[in-house]
Protein backbone atom coordinates (compact mmCIF):
# COMPACT_ATOMS: atom_id res chain seq x y z
CA UNK A 1 0.00 0.00 0.00
CA UNK A 2 1.49 3.37 -0.69
CA UNK A 3 2.45 5.53 2.08
CA UNK A 4 1.34 9.04 0.90
CA UNK A 5 3.44 10.73 4.28
CA UNK A 6 5.99 12.16 1.90
CA UNK A 7 3.95 12.79 -1.34
CA UNK A 8 4.49 16.02 -2.83
CA UNK A 9 1.51 17.82 -3.70
CA UNK A 10 2.09 19.74 -6.86
CA UNK A 11 4.83 17.83 -8.10
CA UNK A 12 4.45 15.18 -10.67
CA UNK A 13 5.41 11.29 -8.93
CA UNK A 14 4.55 8.25 -10.20
CA UNK A 15 1.72 6.51 -9.51
CA UNK A 16 3.49 3.69 -7.56
CA UNK A 17 6.83 2.39 -7.48
CA UNK A 18 9.89 4.32 -9.41
CA UNK A 19 10.31 7.36 -11.60
CA UNK A 20 13.87 9.19 -12.98
CA UNK A 21 14.53 10.72 -16.00
CA UNK A 22 11.91 12.85 -17.82
CA UNK A 23 11.23 11.83 -21.02
CA UNK A 24 9.05 13.16 -24.11
CA UNK A 25 8.39 16.30 -22.29
CA UNK A 26 6.38 17.76 -24.95
CA UNK A 27 3.34 20.05 -25.77
CA UNK A 28 0.92 18.97 -27.99
CA UNK A 29 -2.41 19.18 -28.88
CA UNK A 30 -2.87 21.82 -26.42
CA UNK A 31 -1.69 19.91 -23.27
CA UNK A 32 1.83 19.42 -21.36
CA UNK A 33 2.67 15.53 -22.16
CA UNK A 34 5.45 14.38 -20.09
CA UNK A 35 6.92 10.70 -20.06
CA UNK A 36 9.38 9.20 -17.45
CA UNK A 37 11.56 6.56 -16.46
CA UNK A 38 9.22 4.36 -14.44
CA UNK A 39 9.34 0.98 -12.71
CA UNK A 40 5.91 0.54 -11.73
CA UNK A 41 5.93 -2.85 -9.99
CA UNK A 42 8.21 -1.51 -7.20
CA UNK A 43 10.13 1.42 -5.70
CA UNK A 44 13.52 0.23 -6.68
CA UNK A 45 15.34 0.95 -10.32
CA UNK A 46 13.98 -1.93 -12.53
CA UNK A 47 13.09 -3.33 -16.14
CA UNK A 48 11.81 0.79 -17.68
CA UNK A 49 9.02 1.55 -19.07
CA UNK A 50 7.52 4.73 -19.44
CA UNK A 51 4.86 6.43 -17.27
CA UNK A 52 2.78 8.95 -18.84
CA UNK A 53 1.00 11.83 -17.43
CA UNK A 54 -0.57 15.15 -19.21
CA UNK A 55 -1.28 18.69 -17.66
CA UNK A 56 -2.79 21.98 -18.88
CA UNK A 57 -1.27 24.05 -16.36
CA UNK A 58 1.94 21.73 -15.22
CA UNK A 59 0.82 21.89 -11.87
CA UNK A 60 -2.03 19.36 -11.70
CA UNK A 61 -1.18 16.00 -13.50
CA UNK A 62 -3.18 13.33 -14.79
CA UNK A 63 -1.72 9.98 -15.09
CA UNK A 64 -2.20 8.34 -18.54
CA UNK A 65 -1.79 4.38 -19.38
CA UNK A 66 2.18 3.72 -19.46
CA UNK A 67 3.32 4.60 -22.91
CA UNK A 68 5.92 2.06 -23.40
CA UNK A 69 7.12 -1.42 -21.80
CA UNK A 70 10.00 -3.52 -22.49
CA UNK A 71 8.89 -6.23 -24.95
CA UNK A 72 10.17 -6.84 -27.72
CA UNK A 73 13.67 -8.17 -28.52
CA UNK A 74 15.87 -5.15 -29.04
CA UNK A 75 14.46 -3.50 -25.94
CA UNK A 76 14.12 -6.66 -23.67
CA UNK A 77 15.70 -4.91 -20.61
CA UNK A 78 14.55 -1.50 -20.67
CA UNK A 79 13.08 1.31 -22.50
CA UNK A 80 15.37 4.07 -21.48
CA UNK A 81 15.03 7.69 -21.96
CA UNK A 82 14.52 9.51 -24.64
CA UNK A 83 12.34 12.62 -26.29
CA UNK A 84 9.08 13.10 -28.17
CA UNK A 85 8.40 15.05 -31.37
CA UNK A 86 5.57 15.74 -33.46
CA UNK A 87 5.68 15.11 -37.26
CA UNK A 88 2.47 15.57 -39.58
CA UNK A 89 0.20 15.95 -36.56
CA UNK A 90 1.58 12.51 -35.04
CA UNK A 91 3.14 12.45 -32.05
CA UNK A 92 7.02 10.13 -32.25
CA UNK A 93 9.19 8.87 -28.97
CA UNK A 94 12.46 8.49 -30.06
CA UNK A 95 13.86 6.19 -26.87
CA UNK A 96 17.05 3.66 -26.61
CA UNK A 97 16.51 -0.02 -26.29
CA UNK A 98 18.54 -1.63 -23.85
CA UNK A 99 20.08 -4.81 -23.89
CA UNK A 100 21.53 -7.35 -21.49
CA UNK A 101 23.96 -9.58 -23.40
CA UNK A 102 26.56 -11.21 -21.39
CA UNK A 103 26.60 -12.16 -17.94
CA UNK A 104 27.33 -9.10 -16.09
CA UNK A 105 24.88 -6.97 -16.51
CA UNK A 106 26.88 -3.83 -15.84
CA UNK A 107 29.23 -4.46 -18.57
CA UNK A 108 27.53 -6.27 -20.94
CA UNK A 109 25.14 -4.23 -22.74
CA UNK A 110 23.61 -2.65 -25.87
CA UNK A 111 21.83 0.15 -27.01
CA UNK A 112 19.90 1.14 -29.52
CA UNK A 113 17.31 3.91 -30.68
CA UNK A 114 13.36 3.35 -31.64
CA UNK A 115 10.54 4.92 -32.43
CA UNK A 116 6.92 4.59 -31.63
CA UNK A 117 4.18 6.49 -32.81
CA UNK A 118 0.53 7.71 -31.60
CA UNK A 119 -2.40 9.79 -33.70
CA UNK A 120 -3.91 10.53 -29.91
CA UNK A 121 -0.97 11.22 -27.68
CA UNK A 122 -2.00 8.16 -25.44
CA UNK A 123 -1.85 4.71 -26.92
CA UNK A 124 1.87 3.90 -28.94
CA UNK A 125 3.06 1.70 -31.35
CA UNK A 126 5.99 0.56 -31.61
CA UNK A 127 7.45 0.92 -35.23
CA UNK A 128 8.22 -2.20 -37.40
CA UNK A 129 11.02 -0.63 -38.59
CA UNK A 130 12.97 -0.49 -35.28
CA UNK A 131 15.77 -0.17 -34.18
CA UNK A 132 16.26 3.08 -36.39
CA UNK A 133 19.53 3.63 -35.18
CA UNK A 134 21.69 1.08 -34.17
CA UNK A 135 25.68 0.39 -32.54
CA UNK A 136 27.10 -0.06 -35.91
CA UNK A 137 26.40 3.73 -37.04
CA UNK A 138 28.78 4.31 -33.54
CA UNK A 139 31.39 6.28 -34.82
CA UNK A 140 34.88 5.20 -34.32
CA UNK A 141 36.13 6.65 -30.89
CA UNK A 142 32.75 6.64 -29.05
CA UNK A 143 32.12 4.00 -26.78
CA UNK A 144 30.18 0.85 -28.79
CA UNK A 145 27.70 0.30 -25.92
CA UNK A 146 26.58 3.01 -24.10
CA UNK A 147 24.55 5.06 -26.72
CA UNK A 148 21.68 6.33 -25.24
CA UNK A 149 19.12 8.99 -24.82
CA UNK A 150 18.33 10.68 -27.99
CA UNK A 151 16.99 14.19 -27.59
CA UNK A 152 15.18 14.59 -30.65
CA UNK A 153 14.88 18.78 -32.55
CA UNK A 154 14.58 20.10 -35.90
CA UNK A 155 15.88 22.77 -38.24
CA UNK A 156 14.64 23.68 -41.59
CA UNK A 157 12.83 20.76 -42.07
CA UNK A 158 15.71 18.45 -40.82
CA UNK A 159 15.48 16.16 -37.80
CA UNK A 160 18.47 15.95 -35.86
CA UNK A 161 19.30 13.89 -32.27
CA UNK A 162 21.80 14.79 -29.92
CA UNK A 163 23.07 11.36 -27.92
CA UNK A 164 24.99 10.84 -25.13
CA UNK A 165 28.04 8.57 -24.71
CA UNK A 166 31.76 8.29 -23.92
CA UNK A 167 35.29 7.78 -25.55
CA UNK A 168 35.70 4.28 -23.58
CA UNK A 169 38.35 6.67 -22.05
CA UNK A 170 36.96 8.58 -19.26
CA UNK A 171 35.63 11.24 -21.30
CA UNK A 172 31.95 12.20 -21.48
CA UNK A 173 31.09 12.92 -25.28
CA UNK A 174 27.79 13.62 -27.38
CA UNK A 175 27.28 12.65 -30.67
CA UNK A 176 24.69 14.09 -33.26
CA UNK A 177 22.78 12.52 -36.21
CA UNK A 178 20.93 13.85 -38.61
CA UNK A 179 17.67 12.54 -40.66
CA UNK A 180 14.77 13.95 -43.04
CA UNK A 181 12.08 11.24 -41.84
CA UNK A 182 13.13 10.20 -38.21
CA UNK A 183 13.43 6.92 -39.75
CA UNK A 184 16.96 6.59 -41.72
CA UNK A 185 19.50 8.25 -39.79
CA UNK A 186 22.92 9.48 -40.63
CA UNK A 187 26.13 10.35 -38.18
CA UNK A 188 26.97 14.34 -38.51
CA UNK A 189 29.99 14.72 -35.52
CA UNK A 190 30.60 14.96 -32.49
CA UNK A 191 29.12 17.69 -30.49
CA UNK A 192 31.21 18.15 -27.45
CA UNK A 193 33.69 16.13 -25.37
CA UNK A 194 34.77 16.34 -21.51
CA UNK A 195 38.29 17.96 -21.47
CA UNK A 196 39.05 15.59 -18.47
CA UNK A 197 37.18 17.33 -15.90
CA UNK A 198 34.00 16.73 -17.08
CA UNK A 199 32.68 13.15 -16.05
CA UNK A 200 33.08 10.03 -17.48
CA UNK A 201 29.80 9.35 -19.19
CA UNK A 202 27.46 12.21 -20.60
CA UNK A 203 24.15 11.13 -20.17
CA UNK A 204 20.43 13.36 -21.32
CA UNK A 205 22.13 15.77 -23.51
CA UNK A 206 19.75 18.65 -25.18
CA UNK A 207 20.61 21.08 -27.76
CA UNK A 208 17.39 24.27 -27.73
CA UNK A 209 17.69 27.98 -29.22
CA UNK A 210 17.39 30.65 -27.17
CA UNK A 211 17.86 34.17 -27.78
CA UNK A 212 19.51 33.50 -30.98
CA UNK A 213 22.05 31.39 -29.32
CA UNK A 214 21.96 27.68 -28.77
CA UNK A 215 22.09 25.90 -25.63
CA UNK A 216 23.30 22.69 -24.05
CA UNK A 217 22.15 20.96 -21.27
CA UNK A 218 23.82 17.58 -20.55
CA UNK A 219 24.10 15.26 -16.99
CA UNK A 220 28.01 13.90 -16.55
CA UNK A 221 28.05 11.12 -14.42
CA UNK A 222 31.16 10.96 -11.85
CA UNK A 223 32.27 14.83 -12.47
CA UNK A 224 34.68 15.97 -10.03
CA UNK A 225 34.31 18.60 -7.77
CA UNK A 226 35.29 22.06 -8.43
CA UNK A 227 35.41 23.82 -5.15
CA UNK A 228 31.45 24.16 -4.14
CA UNK A 229 30.63 23.28 -7.79
CA UNK A 230 29.67 20.10 -8.73
CA UNK A 231 29.33 18.49 -5.37
CA UNK A 232 26.84 15.52 -6.72
CA UNK A 233 28.25 12.55 -7.87
CA UNK A 234 26.32 12.93 -10.38
CA UNK A 235 25.62 16.42 -12.01
CA UNK A 236 24.39 18.67 -14.46
CA UNK A 237 25.92 21.19 -16.79
CA UNK A 238 25.00 23.59 -19.37
CA UNK A 239 26.92 25.95 -21.97
CA UNK A 240 25.93 28.48 -24.07
CA UNK A 241 26.92 28.59 -27.56
CA UNK A 242 26.46 27.78 -31.10
CA UNK A 243 25.77 24.48 -33.03
CA UNK A 244 27.20 23.90 -36.33
CA UNK A 245 24.75 21.52 -37.65
CA UNK A 246 27.60 20.73 -40.70
CA UNK A 247 30.33 19.60 -38.59
CA UNK A 248 28.09 18.74 -35.62
CA UNK A 249 30.38 20.66 -32.89
CA UNK A 250 29.19 22.50 -30.16
CA UNK A 251 31.16 25.90 -30.09
CA UNK A 252 31.40 27.71 -26.75
CA UNK A 253 33.30 28.94 -23.88
CA UNK A 254 32.28 28.27 -19.98
CA UNK A 255 30.03 25.82 -18.48
CA UNK A 256 27.65 26.35 -15.43
CA UNK A 257 25.43 23.72 -13.44
CA UNK A 258 21.80 24.18 -13.92
CA UNK A 259 20.98 23.63 -10.03
CA UNK A 260 22.96 23.64 -7.25
CA UNK A 261 21.39 21.78 -4.89
CA UNK A 262 21.37 18.14 -4.13
CA UNK A 263 19.06 16.32 -6.01
CA UNK A 264 18.08 17.21 -9.79
CA UNK A 265 19.42 15.10 -12.66
CA UNK A 266 18.86 14.35 -16.57
CA UNK A 267 16.92 17.54 -17.03
CA UNK A 268 15.05 17.58 -20.23
CA UNK A 269 13.20 21.13 -22.24
CA UNK A 270 10.93 21.85 -24.48
CA UNK A 271 8.95 24.67 -25.92
CA UNK A 272 5.12 25.56 -25.41
CA UNK A 273 2.77 27.04 -27.26
CA UNK A 274 3.47 30.45 -25.77
CA UNK A 275 6.83 30.06 -26.92
CA UNK A 276 8.75 29.84 -23.23
CA UNK A 277 11.23 27.17 -23.13
CA UNK A 278 10.81 24.71 -19.93
CA UNK A 279 13.09 22.65 -18.24
CA UNK A 280 11.98 19.85 -16.01
CA UNK A 281 14.39 17.76 -14.17
CA UNK A 282 14.35 14.05 -11.91
CA UNK A 283 14.22 15.65 -7.94
CA UNK A 284 16.74 13.07 -7.01
CA UNK A 285 20.00 11.77 -7.72
CA UNK A 286 21.53 8.46 -8.50
CA UNK A 287 23.40 6.25 -5.92
CA UNK A 288 21.65 7.13 -2.65
CA UNK A 289 19.01 5.66 -0.69
CA UNK A 290 15.63 7.39 -1.16
CA UNK A 291 13.73 7.13 2.43
CA UNK A 292 10.50 5.89 0.77
CA UNK A 293 11.77 3.03 -0.64
CA UNK A 294 11.60 1.43 2.58
CA UNK A 295 7.82 0.69 3.18
CA UNK A 296 6.37 3.45 1.22
CA UNK A 297 5.83 1.90 -2.14
CA UNK A 298 7.35 4.95 -4.14
CA UNK A 299 10.44 6.92 -5.03
CA UNK A 300 11.30 9.62 -7.31
CA UNK A 301 9.54 12.59 -8.50
CA UNK A 302 10.23 15.91 -10.85
CA UNK A 303 11.27 19.32 -10.15
CA UNK A 304 8.78 22.24 -10.51
CA UNK A 305 8.70 23.21 -14.14
CA UNK A 306 11.16 25.92 -14.63
CA UNK A 307 10.86 28.55 -17.50
CA UNK A 308 14.81 29.33 -18.71
CA UNK A 309 15.56 32.94 -20.34
CA UNK A 310 19.29 34.23 -20.53
CA UNK A 311 20.60 36.97 -19.10
CA UNK A 312 23.83 38.14 -20.35
CA UNK A 313 26.15 35.26 -21.04
CA UNK A 314 23.94 32.86 -18.38
CA UNK A 315 21.04 31.14 -17.86
CA UNK A 316 17.72 32.46 -15.73
CA UNK A 317 15.67 29.60 -14.62
CA UNK A 318 12.13 30.96 -12.54
CA UNK A 319 8.93 29.27 -12.02
CA UNK A 320 6.13 29.67 -14.33
CA UNK A 321 3.74 32.13 -13.91
CA UNK A 322 1.24 29.36 -13.47
CA UNK A 323 2.48 28.96 -10.08
CA UNK A 324 0.92 32.22 -8.74
CA UNK A 325 -2.79 30.91 -9.67
CA UNK A 326 -2.51 28.34 -6.83
CA UNK A 327 -1.50 31.00 -3.78
CA UNK A 328 -3.80 30.88 -1.02
CA UNK A 329 -4.08 32.04 2.67
CA UNK A 330 -1.80 34.88 1.98
CA UNK A 331 0.74 36.44 4.97
CA UNK A 332 2.82 39.50 4.23
CA UNK A 333 4.88 41.39 6.40
CA UNK A 334 7.52 43.58 5.84
CA UNK A 335 10.80 45.91 7.23
CA UNK A 336 11.33 43.81 10.20
CA UNK A 337 14.89 44.96 11.76
CA UNK A 338 16.32 41.83 12.39
CA UNK A 339 19.41 40.60 14.76
CA UNK A 340 18.50 36.83 16.14
CA UNK A 341 16.27 34.61 15.64
CA UNK A 342 12.69 35.34 15.10
CA UNK A 343 9.57 32.51 14.23
CA UNK A 344 7.57 34.31 11.58
CA UNK A 345 4.61 32.65 13.48
CA UNK A 346 3.28 31.05 9.72
CA UNK A 347 3.94 27.52 9.23
CA UNK A 348 3.58 25.23 6.54
CA UNK A 349 4.68 22.35 4.53
CA UNK A 350 3.50 22.77 1.31
CA UNK A 351 4.11 26.17 0.71
CA UNK A 352 5.58 29.29 -1.53
CA UNK A 353 7.92 32.17 0.05
CA UNK A 354 9.19 35.22 -1.35
CA UNK A 355 11.76 36.90 1.17
CA UNK A 356 14.07 39.95 0.48
CA UNK A 357 16.41 40.39 3.05
CA UNK A 358 19.31 43.79 3.26
CA UNK A 359 22.15 42.24 4.39
CA UNK A 360 23.75 45.31 6.00
CA UNK A 361 25.97 44.50 9.16
CA UNK A 362 25.33 40.68 9.44
CA UNK A 363 28.08 37.91 8.76
CA UNK A 364 24.85 35.48 8.12
CA UNK A 365 21.65 35.81 7.85
CA UNK A 366 18.54 33.35 6.04
CA UNK A 367 15.46 31.66 6.66
CA UNK A 368 15.12 28.13 8.81
CA UNK A 369 12.53 26.41 7.32
CA UNK A 370 10.48 23.10 8.50
CA UNK A 371 10.97 23.33 11.84
CA UNK A 372 10.53 21.72 14.68
CA UNK A 373 12.07 19.97 17.47
CA UNK A 374 15.55 19.53 16.69
CA UNK A 375 14.85 19.48 12.94
CA UNK A 376 15.51 22.78 10.62
CA UNK A 377 16.39 22.76 7.36
CA UNK A 378 18.52 26.08 6.49
CA UNK A 379 18.89 28.23 3.62
CA UNK A 380 21.72 31.03 4.85
CA UNK A 381 24.04 33.87 2.67
CA UNK A 382 27.15 35.16 4.02
CA UNK A 383 27.75 38.47 2.37
CA UNK A 384 31.34 38.94 2.81
CA UNK A 385 31.93 35.34 1.02
CA UNK A 386 28.88 35.77 -1.37
CA UNK A 387 27.83 32.63 -0.49
CA UNK A 388 24.21 31.04 -0.45
CA UNK A 389 24.43 27.53 2.26
CA UNK A 390 21.38 24.65 1.89
CA UNK A 391 22.03 22.77 4.93
CA UNK A 392 19.62 19.64 5.53
CA UNK A 393 22.08 17.99 8.37
CA UNK A 394 19.01 18.39 10.76
CA UNK A 395 16.09 18.10 8.32
CA UNK A 396 14.81 14.73 9.44
CA UNK A 397 15.33 11.62 7.67
CA UNK A 398 17.48 10.86 4.68
CA UNK A 399 20.80 12.06 4.06
CA UNK A 400 22.26 15.19 5.48
CA UNK A 401 24.99 17.43 3.51
CA UNK A 402 25.39 21.11 2.44
CA UNK A 403 25.79 22.52 -0.67
CA UNK A 404 27.04 25.99 -1.72
CA UNK A 405 26.82 28.49 -4.55
CA UNK A 406 28.11 32.07 -5.18
CA UNK A 407 25.78 34.51 -5.83
CA UNK A 408 25.97 38.17 -5.92
CA UNK A 409 24.02 40.49 -3.45
CA UNK A 410 22.01 43.22 -5.79
CA UNK A 411 22.51 46.82 -4.21
CA UNK A 412 22.68 45.31 -0.77
CA UNK A 413 20.19 42.78 -1.22
CA UNK A 414 18.75 38.93 -1.67
CA UNK A 415 15.73 37.95 -2.90
CA UNK A 416 14.84 34.31 -2.50
CA UNK A 417 11.88 32.49 -4.02
CA UNK A 418 11.05 28.90 -2.08
CA UNK A 419 8.81 26.51 -2.88
CA UNK A 420 8.41 23.44 -0.63
CA UNK A 421 6.81 20.77 -0.85
CA UNK A 422 6.42 17.59 1.57
CA UNK A 423 9.68 16.36 0.99
CA UNK A 424 11.24 18.90 -1.40
CA UNK A 425 12.63 22.33 -1.16
CA UNK A 426 13.24 24.43 -4.53
CA UNK A 427 15.54 27.59 -3.95
CA UNK A 428 15.75 29.98 -6.67
CA UNK A 429 17.86 32.57 -6.09
CA UNK A 430 17.90 36.26 -7.30
CA UNK A 431 15.42 35.62 -9.72
CA UNK A 432 16.89 32.27 -10.78
CA UNK A 433 20.75 33.30 -11.12
CA UNK A 434 20.76 30.19 -9.18
CA UNK A 435 18.94 26.90 -8.23
CA UNK A 436 19.16 24.96 -5.22
CA UNK A 437 17.05 22.00 -4.80
CA UNK A 438 17.12 19.42 -2.18
CA UNK A 439 14.89 16.69 -1.33
CA UNK A 440 14.36 16.71 2.58
CA UNK A 441 12.44 14.04 5.27
CA UNK A 442 11.34 16.10 8.01
CA UNK A 443 9.03 14.62 10.92
CA UNK A 444 4.92 15.94 9.93
CA UNK A 445 5.15 18.07 12.87
CA UNK A 446 8.44 20.30 12.00
CA UNK A 447 6.33 22.86 9.95
CA UNK A 448 7.78 25.72 11.84
CA UNK A 449 9.57 29.00 9.94
CA UNK A 450 12.06 31.57 11.05
CA UNK A 451 13.83 34.17 9.84
CA UNK A 452 17.93 34.45 11.65
CA UNK A 453 20.37 36.48 11.26
CA UNK A 454 24.08 37.46 13.07
CA UNK A 455 24.26 40.88 13.01
CA UNK A 456 21.67 43.58 11.93
CA UNK A 457 20.07 43.26 8.84
CA UNK A 458 16.47 43.98 7.41
CA UNK A 459 14.03 41.31 6.18
CA UNK A 460 12.62 44.42 3.77
CA UNK A 461 9.54 41.79 2.71
CA UNK A 462 8.63 38.58 3.54
CA UNK A 463 5.78 36.55 2.16
CA UNK A 464 4.07 33.43 2.26
CA UNK A 465 1.57 31.47 0.82
CA UNK A 466 -0.23 28.07 0.80
CA UNK A 467 0.14 26.04 -2.56
CA UNK A 468 -2.94 24.13 -2.78
CA UNK A 469 -4.32 22.97 -6.34
CA UNK A 470 -8.22 21.85 -5.29
CA UNK A 471 -8.88 25.70 -5.89
C1 LIG B 1 19.98 8.92 -16.64
C2 LIG B 1 19.90 7.50 -17.17
C3 LIG B 1 19.87 7.51 -18.68
C4 LIG B 1 19.19 6.22 -19.02
C5 LIG B 1 18.18 6.10 -17.90
C6 LIG B 1 17.90 4.69 -17.48
O1 LIG B 1 19.51 9.06 -15.35
O2 LIG B 1 20.98 6.75 -16.66
O3 LIG B 1 21.14 7.66 -19.27
O4 LIG B 1 18.60 6.25 -20.28
O5 LIG B 1 18.69 6.84 -16.82
O6 LIG B 1 16.83 4.63 -16.60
Amino acid sequence: MLNDQYRLAYHLMGEFGWMNDPNGFIFYNGRYHMFYQHYPFQPVWGPMHWGHAVSSDLMNWTYQPVALAPDQDYDRDGCFSGSAVQMGGKLYLMYTGHIVTGPDKDRDYQQNQNLAVSTDGIRFEKLANNPVLGPEQIPAGASPKDFRDPKVFEREGIYYAVLGSNDGESKGLILLYRSLDLLKWDYVGEVARSDGQMGDNWECPDVFELDGYDVLMLSPQRMPAQGDDYQNLHSTAYMIGRLDTESGRFHYDRYEQVDCGFDFYAPQTTIDDKGRRIVMGWMETWETEIPTQLGHYWAGAMSMPREVTMRGDQLLFQPLEETKAFRSNGFKASNLSLDGLRDMRVCGDCYELEVVFRAEEAKEFGLKLRTGGEEETLIAYRPEECLVRFNRDRSGIGLGGERRTKVELQEGHLALRIFVDKSSVEVFIQGGEKVMTGRIYPGPQSQGIQVFSEGACTVVSFKKWDIRLDQ
